[in-house]
């Protein structure tokens, strides 16, 4: 099993209530919970794990799936989506014939460095109500090709008087968390974290391995914003460690003039330089622009996980109008996997980056 550094489960043991969304300066989270045991996730209709074996044979994994995920999956009548992430051996082909719900490979992040010959595998399964038309599918994968096109470039600088900070909670005034707060309610009509009133945002900025970034306007009140989330592990006497960049939002006034690209580049090479074995984000697959930006900072496409999780707002695909949704599944939105490992030429790039942007003349 998974000896887990970060554990997201419920503190009472149970796990069929609900989970408390905010603990005392402790935040729940649901984009990393799911370690080491599978969690139901009530607001997102799902049964969310991290395996905590590393998968050598497809065997293996059908007996984890037998004996662990499925029976929790069985406890909630209400589930219409099942999500597994599993560290197995690249190239391995996990057939999901004659399993009792039809999970497979939605994404994969290939591993580099250390774990060197293994994937990172997202696995789903969506269950009736919860499927997309093929139509839609192909609408989001028409978006996400659209977006790979795109090759790396240089983020552009920031405006003058603007500039990118680490959000310390000890740094921030009530202003902030205030402002934060409207970021936050403009950028999503549903999100896994409330984080809509300035308390919720307070709890998430106290939470813990948090790596919040922001940038302030020339006036000084916080614009845009995203995180990264630390989360290690050790299976046996080997450890695996991830940086999820998440939680970007920007005020509607200040979008598409690259601010969150230039913010996820800043965190791509502070994670490139504590040397995480995969840096990863999870982008809302209905929306252009945050996935351009990963494009364009050369961040690598993995794959799709269909109506993954809560989580809606402005959006160029509607894929939550597919007439074979059901209402509560309305709610729910595909996310694609971005990923940057020790496998990309532009690792080292981001490892030896200095922290200011780096302009044209910095690396000629
Ligand atoms: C997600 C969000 C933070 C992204 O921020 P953004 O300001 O739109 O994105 P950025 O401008 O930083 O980056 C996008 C890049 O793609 C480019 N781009 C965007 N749309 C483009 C298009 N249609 N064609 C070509 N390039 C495009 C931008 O110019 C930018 O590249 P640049 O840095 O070289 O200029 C913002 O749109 C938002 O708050 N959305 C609502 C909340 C949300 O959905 N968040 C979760 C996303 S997973």
């Amino acid at each position: 099993m998974a000896n887990l550094e970060r554990s997201a489960q419920n503190p009472s043991g149970k796990r069929d209530e609900p989970f408390p969304r905010l603990l005392e300066n402790k935040l729940y989270k649901p984009g990393i919970g799911g370690l080491g045991e599978p969690q139901y996730q009530p607001e997102s209709l799902r049964i969310k794990s991290f395996c905590g074996e590393v998968i050598q044979t497809a065997e293996q994994y059908r007996q984890y799936l037998e004996t662990q995920l499925f029976p929790a999956a069985r406890e909630h009548q209400d589930i219409t989506r099942i999500i597994d992430r599993v560290i197995i051996k690249a190239g391995l082909f996990l057939p999901s014939k004659g399993l009792e719900f039809p999970i497979k490979t939605e994404a994969a992040v290939h591993l580099g460095g250390r774990w060197e010959g293994y994937d990172w595998a997202m696995n789903g399964a969506s269950l009736p109500g919860r499927q997309l038309t093929d139509r839609t599918r192909t609408d989001l994968l028409m978006q996400a090709a659209k977006a790979k096109d795109f090759t790396f470039s240089l983020p552009q600088e920031l405006p003058p008087g603007f500039l990118m900070e680490k959000l310390s909670p000890e740094k921030l005034t009530a202003q902030d968390m205030e402002d934060l707060a409207e970021i936050f309610r403009l950028s999503f009509n549903g999100y896994l974290t409330p984080l809509e009133q300035p308390d919720q945002v307070e709890a998430w900025i106290n939470g813990e391995n948090m790596y919040p970034i922001g940038v302030r306007n020339a006036q000084g009140k916080i614009v845009v914003v995203a995180n990264g989330d630390i989360a290690r592990m050790t299976f046996g006497n080997q450890e695996f460690r991830f940086f999820e960049i998440g939680d970007s939002a920007g005020h509607p006034d200040y979008r598409n003039i690259g601010m969150n690209r230039l913010i996820k580049h800043h965190l791509l090479s502070e994670a490139a330089k504590m040397d995480f074995d995969s840096i990863h984000t999870e982008t809302r697959a209905a929306w252009t622009s945050p996935n351009i930006g990963n494009a364009k900072n050369g961040m690598v496409y993995g794959g799709t996980l269909w109506s993954n999780c809560q989580i809606s707002g402005p959006e160029d695909v509607f894929e939550t109008a597919d007439p074979q949704l059901n209402q509560d599944s309305r709610r729910m939105g595909s996310l694609n996997i971005w990923s940057m490992t020790q496998r990309s030429p532009l690792w080292e790039y981001y490892r030896d980056h200095i922290d200011e942007p780096p302009t044209l003349e910095s690396l000629a």
